[in-house]
């Protein structure tokens, strides 16, 4: 086992609930290292872990169908004390004798608890409070082991039940407390940790990247490991923390693929090679990537050939390394749960994301993904604990295939070279503005149009680009920004008066849905 730098864990066990990571980060939030695990984990296991609490999550299944996922009731009789959340909750009851039936009617949304035991878990919750529902069975009937009742709404008389008999503790709400829906679930998932486990709340980033850096030594050994680093936020962090851990085992592999920003390559060889000294190695395929994408307009062909050559590119950059035994990641948690990859296997497949579910299937190397356990926040909290520069902690995101997204219709190098420029610009403006970090991501398009304009005493017929920003919270849905007035109007005149070839700028105001983010 890795040495623990944490004192004070809380194991969250995921019975495939969309929420259930933020468990472990409300958990986090309150200064207790968290993590989730899989439903199944051995008494013998969650023992050697040591937490001092667990937390069964909520999860699509009903415990009546056959397979779904159940823990060892043996978790129940450690000493340790553990909260069931929603099917958590009815999963515990169900096994400790309770009585679990479906609900008159699916519950959904908010509902009205009435508090009737304020003495531990609910403690200085008000007697009535909102809460967020979601589910179809509910717990009907507490049997003979001992459940006391502490809140209820109208059509759940088990909102909330204690068990505290024979060396068992256990809590159970049916109501969602991680998400922000229910007003006072920090403070009731704080009650657990500092009430009922005795937690005292230490617990920072800092400790985490002790630990994951301990973690990834113990597990990389002797062995080398490469690293594909995009320079965005996540392999970002992933490359510096595996750094720290390993040193100069790290090679880092940066694919210059010609849909580059402005400068972008400077920027990570700069940051990644001169200041955090670590091998880093670039592999020019401008030109093979520009070819691939020759006379291509189709936005998912253009995504095809440019994932395919990707792989080639990246598979020669790595055997050039040599024996590397391991490739690490910065898949975050939500790209695991949106593809489906989550520890129950439950969750819905909501899109395959490139990172988890693109790899080739004959992998030859084992993964290491340090980051798949936090928030896109908390690897920015992560990156500042490791001293990497605020300008690539605080980045907006770019899609992997880059500015070949944004030149709508043929990517070509001098097309290439206009969006460059403007976007350029478009983020210096924004930049001094005071704008980038009130929105989620801005650049600029180059449409395949062509206007009319004058300039002096001529007629101009050149191309259009418009300005995309947007603000949103996870990039599912998304409003478009209100970028004042005066702040469009600088960055429409610099556009046109610097860039040659562009002379007319629009601003795009849709939001997603129904539009996408990028325009292709
Ligand atoms: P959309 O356009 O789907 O974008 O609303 C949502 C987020 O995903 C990014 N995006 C991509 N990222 N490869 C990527 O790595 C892609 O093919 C891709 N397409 C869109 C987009 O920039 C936004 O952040």
């Amino acid at each position: 086992m890795a040495q623990r730098v944490h004192d004070e864990l809380v194991i969250v066990l995921d019975f495939g609930s969309q929420t259930a990571q933020l468990i472990a980060r409300r958990v986090r939030e309150a200064g207790v290292f968290s993590m989730m695990v899989r439903p199944d984990i051995s008494p013998a296991e969650v023992r050697t872990m040591n937490p001092k609490g667990i937390i069964l999550s909520g999860g699509p299944s009903s415990v009546y169908e056959a397979g779904a996922p159940r823990c060892d009731p043996a978790i129940f009789d450690l000493g340790i004390p553990v909260l069931g959340i929603c099917y958590g909750m009815q999963l515990a009851c169900q096994t400790m004798g309770g009585k679990v039936s479906p609900a008159g009617h699916r519950e959904f949304g908010r509902a009205n608890l009435t508090v009737t035991d304020k003495s531990d878990l609910l403690a200085a919750i008000p007697g009535k409070t909102s809460v967020w529902m979601s589910h179809g069975d509910q717990v009907t009937g507490l049997g003979e082991a001992g459940f006391e009742t502490l809140a209820s709404t109208p059509t759940c008389p088990q909102a909330a039940v204690r068990l505290v008999k024979g060396g068992r503790t256990f809590y159970g709400v049916q109501f969602h407390p991680e998400v922000t829906h229910t007003p006072h679930g920090g403070e009731i998932i704080r009650n657990f940790l500092f009430e009922v486990c005795g937690c005292s709340g230490t617990w920072k980033m800092a400790d985490f990247a002790k630990e994951e850096i301990a973690r990834i030594r113990e597990q990389v050994g002797n062995d080398r490991v490469i690293c594909g680093l995009s320079g965005g936020v996540d392999s970002s962090v992933a490359a510096v923390l595996l750094h720290e851990a390993i040193r100069e085992q790290l090679t880092c592999v940066f694919v210059d693929n010609g849909l580059l920003r402005k400068n972008e390559r400077e920027l990570v060889e700069a940051t990644f090679k001169d200041h955090f000294k670590i091998d880093l190695r670039v592999a020019d395929a401008s030109d093979a990537f520009l070819s691939d994408l020759a006379g291509v307009t189709d936005p998912q062909e253009k995504r095809k050939r440019i994932g395919a050559r990707f792989i080639k590119v990246f598979d020669e950059a790595s055997d050039s390394v040599g024996n590397a035994k391991y490739l690490a990641q910065g898949t975050l948690y939500p790209d695991v749960i949106e593809s489906g990859h989550g520890h129950a296997g439950q969750s819905a497949n909501i899109k395959l994301h490139h990172n988890v579910g693109g790899l080739p299937a004959d992998m030859r190397f084992r993964l290491i993904e340090p980051l798949r356990n936090l928030f896109k926040d908390e690897v920015r909290q992560l990156g500042e604990v490791l001293g990497i520069p605020a300008q690539i902690v605080w980045r907006h995101p770019f899609p992997g295939p880059g500015l070949a997204v944004r030149v709508l219709g043929e990517v070509t190098r001098d097309r290439l070279e206009i969006l460059r420029d403007c976007d350029e610009i478009l983020l210096e403006e924004i930049v001094a503005n005071e704008l980038y970090r009130r929105t989620s991501q801005v650049f600029a398009v180059l449409l395949p149009v062509k206007s009319v304009g004058v300039m002096g005493d001529g007629r101009t017929y050149d191309s259009v680009v418009a300005i995309r920003a947007v603000e949103t919270q996870d990039f599912m849905t998304a409003d478009w920004a209100r970028i004042p007035f005066d702040v469009l109007a600088t960055i429409s005149n610099r556009i046109i008066n610097e860039v040659r070839g562009v002379n007319r700028v629009v601003y795009d105001i849709s939001s997603k849905p129904p539009a996408t983010i990028e325009w292709e």
